[in-house]
């Protein structure tokens, strides 16, 4: 096992009804509160009222900032620190998915920098403050709501970076099984690939050869994410699938996971972030298309082994030969996110052929800031040819 060092000093308050105890923990930060937050979902649902009905119980005044979009953009984002900066906020909550929790912590952090908050992403300046940060998770995916790393979007010049740093950890993270509910089918699925990712992620690139709990580990998590975003598809207001569902995609990117793995490369990520920044496209639906073209790519590049466990362990495939198994674990993996509806093909969301050179050399700008090695343009179109 690799040494490590893990912190993780998020506060999580978890199940039915944990949203009334908002008020009284923002109170503990200060009294006037920027409000992050997306579209119509959280008014639609409750969870807006219930924030508000605690907020206002514990004497914490409301700055709203609402309308962050799906793949958060940094325009939108500078507004709300500029906001912050306005009305001397003492805090930040985030109400919603990763999105909203991704533009509340780019805000938490711009409010204390006197600079362009986009040097964070672009690794010019490091994240020394933040005002505070308490989350309200509506949706199950990104994990956002127990890490340190925020992603946003630069719209003009297409380009999707992450920034991180211990400042952005949330002080405390409400998850109420309950506020999921109402997340549509494809967000569900949305939600289960991109979990699914986070654990592919280090599984499949750790230079680790003698460890083997974090590997069960990210088997059993990956297993129950598959079975319990099936049975929330089936039974959308189901609490304990929703629960289980919930618990599973905090853990899969909240850094106990990969703890003892080493040194880990996002390259899935890196290349979906692209496919994103250009098409505007859901983030786990550009996983789906992604993921299984590396798995393909990288089986004969030292992957089949690494591929042919997780068709064992994960897919309970039957097959002692690693060659033929790792073959079935990429089928199986396309098959379980079609199976969900989520595309898996970029041809199924209009991006065409001719478009893989653009989105290869914007990852490559990606793999380049995080330090992602072995990879060249001609790689990544390879793998992207391989999603056509
Ligand atoms: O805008 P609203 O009304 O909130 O609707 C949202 C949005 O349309 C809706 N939704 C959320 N909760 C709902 C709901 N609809 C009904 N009922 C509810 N309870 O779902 C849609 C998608 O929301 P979004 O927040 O965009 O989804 P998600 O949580 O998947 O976040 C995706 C973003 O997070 C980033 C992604 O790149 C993407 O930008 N990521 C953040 C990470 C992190 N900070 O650790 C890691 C991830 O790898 C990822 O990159
Ligand atoms: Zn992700």
């Amino acid at each position: 096992m690799h040494n490590f060092t893990f912190q993780n000093p998020t506060k999580i308050a978890f199940g039915r009804g944990v949203i009334s105890g908002l008020g009284k923990e923002a109170a503990r930060y200060g009294r006037k509160a920027l409000f992050v937050c997306g579209g119509a979902s959280i008014k639609a649902n409750g969870v807006y009222d219930a924030c508000m009905k605690s907020l206002a119980a514990a004497g914490v005044s409301v700055i709203e900032h609402g309308g962050v979009k799906p793949n958060p953009a940094l325009a939108h984002a500078r507004a709300g620190a500029a906001l912050a900066k306005k009305h001397g906020a003492d805090l930040v909550i985030a109400a919603g998915g990763g999105s909203s929790i991704d533009a509340a912590k780019a805000i938490a952090a711009g409010a204390k920098y006197s600079g362009d908050l986009w040097d964070f992403y672009t690794y010019k300046a490091p994240i020394q403050e933040a005002l505070p940060l308490l989350t309200v998770l509506t949706l199950a995916a990104t994990g956002s709501e127990m890490n340190c790393g925020s992603v946003i979007t630069n719209e003009e010049t297409r380009q999707k970076f992450a920034a991180g740093g211990p400042p952005l950890f949330p002080k405390t993270s409400f998850l109420d099984p309950e506020a999921t509910y109402t997340v549509p089918p494809a967000q569900t699925a949305y939600g289960a690939v991109d979990a699914v990712s986070h654990l592919v992620e280090t599984y499949f690139t750790t230079p680790e050869k003698s460890v083997n709990l974090q590997l069960e580990l990210a088997e059993a998590v990956t297993r129950n994410i598959i079975s319990s975003s099936a049975a929330a598809l089936k039974n959308p207001r189901g609490y304990d699938a929703r629960a289980e569902m919930m618990w599973c995609c905090t853990l899969a990117l909240n850094g106990i996971l990969p703890a003892g793995l080493g040194e880990t490369s996002f390259i899935n990520h890196g290349i979906e972030h692209s496919l994103s920044a250009i098409y505007d496209i859901p983030h786990g639906a550009g996983l789906a298309i992604v993921t299984p073209a590396w798995f393909e790519w990288k089986r004969a590049r030292g992957l089949e082994p690494r591929l042919a466990r997780f068709a064992r362990e994960v897919f309970r495939v039957n097959e002692p030969q690693d060659s033929k198994a790792a073959i079935i674990c990429v089928d199986r993996f396309r098959q379980w996110c079609a199976g969900m509806g989520v595309p898996v093909r970029l041809s199924q969301l209009n991006i065409p052929s001719e478009g893989i050179p653009e989105i290869a050399a914007n990852a490559m700008g990606l793999f380049k800031l995080w330090g992602i090695e072995g990879y060249s343009q001609k790689n990544i179109e390879e793998i992207l040819t391989l999603a056509k």
